[in-house]
């Protein structure tokens, strides 16, 4: 198997993950029709998308995965013959203060994605492929020292969050097990790269930092992530689509862990590096304590920590890598410096996240004035 033979659908591709897998699969796949679909929440930002709709080069449908009846005309009507199920809520604070969006979107909409898929492609004989994608914190969290997590750990979700995408997790094997349905499901570490929200802990450091805005750290810094540059999980998620094997499960991760407090170290000499090159950035960045020969590292703070917090998360990719030959190509510091660069660049793609809901959502979260104003 290589490229769809019908229409390749990708949900939730408006959002972080989405675009940056949207723009993999135009260039290869340049003969697969692509269909967009997206209910536009606060989360999506489709600007980097808008040439592609205006070229002809990929549908765009905004539409809620939760209307089953919308979704299997679309499925039907398209003709889909293969789903990369990327819509979700996903940020863990958010499910926190408002869990009803999570269970209504990753529980409710990927059964409704599930059903339509099984009743659209009832008795097709071409090959049909549900890419359903998933997260490392369906498996909890670890201490130091234990093994990372593999496609064989229990789940033990511990977030409002994690809880809804184990439980879409659990419905995607359902309907492959009972139905028949060709599910493939992938479990991935912490991404970052272009493209990504600014509520999500990297682009919010670096935006911060920027406009000289405290740097809000949970705790006391020490948990760990496991980071994968974004076009890494692509990869991934593209092997696994087209070359994984129906029912299989794939791990994919970083083999970057790292402390919170050292990430925010990390970007923070990258903001000071790339300022102390270019006088032209730091006449665009006053406030930035890099402008004026400081350092970011001024503006770290320990804040209140978040409730149930996953102390470690760690994947064992050994088999995507042995199986499908995926393995992260960039590092954590030059994918850190990459990012940094391109939010450094693109001011114009994440201002528009930076509106009145996200205000909204600074200070009902971080208390107000607690890092300072949203969207100076
Ligand atoms: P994101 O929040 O940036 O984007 C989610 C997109 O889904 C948004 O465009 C949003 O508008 C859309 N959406 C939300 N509810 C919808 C609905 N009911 N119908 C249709 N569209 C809807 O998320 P992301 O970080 O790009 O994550 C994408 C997927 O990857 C999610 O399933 C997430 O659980 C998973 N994942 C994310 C990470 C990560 O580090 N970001 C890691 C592993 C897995
Ligand atoms: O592991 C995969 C998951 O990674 C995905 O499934 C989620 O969709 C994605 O949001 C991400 O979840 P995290 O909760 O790990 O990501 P977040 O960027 O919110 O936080 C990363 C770490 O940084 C976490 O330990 C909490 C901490 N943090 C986060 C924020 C927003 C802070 O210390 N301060 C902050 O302001």
């Amino acid at each position: 198997m290589t490229t769809p033979g019908g229409t390749l659908m990708i949900t939730g591709g408006a959002g972080f993950i989405g675009q940056n897998l949207v723009h993999r699969l135009v260039r290869s796949m340049p003969g697969t029709p692509i269909l967009v679909v997206d209910a536009m929440t606060y989360a999506a930002n489709p600007a980097s998308l808008e040439p592609l709709v205006d070229s002809g080069r990929i549908r765009f449908v905004a539409a809620n995965i939760v209307d089953g009846e919308a979704m299997r005309a679309l499925i039907a009507g398209e003709s889909v013959t293969h789903i990369a199920h990327l819509a979700a809520e996903s940020h863990v604070d958010r499910s926190i203060s408002g869990p009803d969006a999570f269970f209504e979107t990753n529980i409710a909409g990927t059964y409704s994605l599930l059903k339509a898929a099984r009743a659209a492609w009832e008795g097709a004989s071409a090959e049909r492929r549900f890419l359903h994608v998933s997260s490392d914190e369906v498996f909890g969290d670890l201490e130091e020292g234990d093994p990372p997590f593999d496609e064989d750990t229990p789940y033990r979700p511990s977030s409002p969050y994690s809880a809804s995408k184990a439980a879409s997790d659990h419905l995607a094997r359902a309907f492959h097990r009972t139905y028949g349905l060709p599910v493939i499901v992938t479990n991935c570490s912490n991404n970052y790269g272009p493209y990504q929200h600014p509520e999500k802990l990297i682009p919010l450091m670096v935006l911060n930092a920027l406009r000289g805005l405290e740097l809000p750290v949970y705790g006391d810094g020490r948990n760990i992530r496991d980071w994968l540059y974004v076009e890494d999980h692509c990869a991934g998620l593209e092997a696994a689509l087209v070359r994984g094997a129906v029912g299989e499960t794939y791990c994919i991760g970083g083999g970057s862990e790292r402390r919170n407090i050292d990430v925010v170290g990390t970007i923070c000499d990258a903001i000071d590096r790339r300022l102390a090159e270019e006088a032209g950035r730091r006449a665009e960045w006053p406030d930035c304590p890099a402008a004026r020969g400081g350092s970011c590292r001024e503006l770290i703070r320990f804040v209140r920590d978040r409730p149930g917090h996953d102390h470690r998360y760690a994947i064992n990719g050994s088999k995507i890598a042995r199986t499908l030959g995926i393995a992260p190509q960039e590092t954590f510091e030059t994918g850190i410096q990459r990012t940094v660069d391109w939010y450094v660049d693109n001011a114009d793609w994440w201002r528009h996240a930076l509106n009145a809901d996200f205000s909204d959502w600074v200070a009902g979260h971080y208390g107000a004035g607690a890092h300072g104003a949203a969207n100076r």
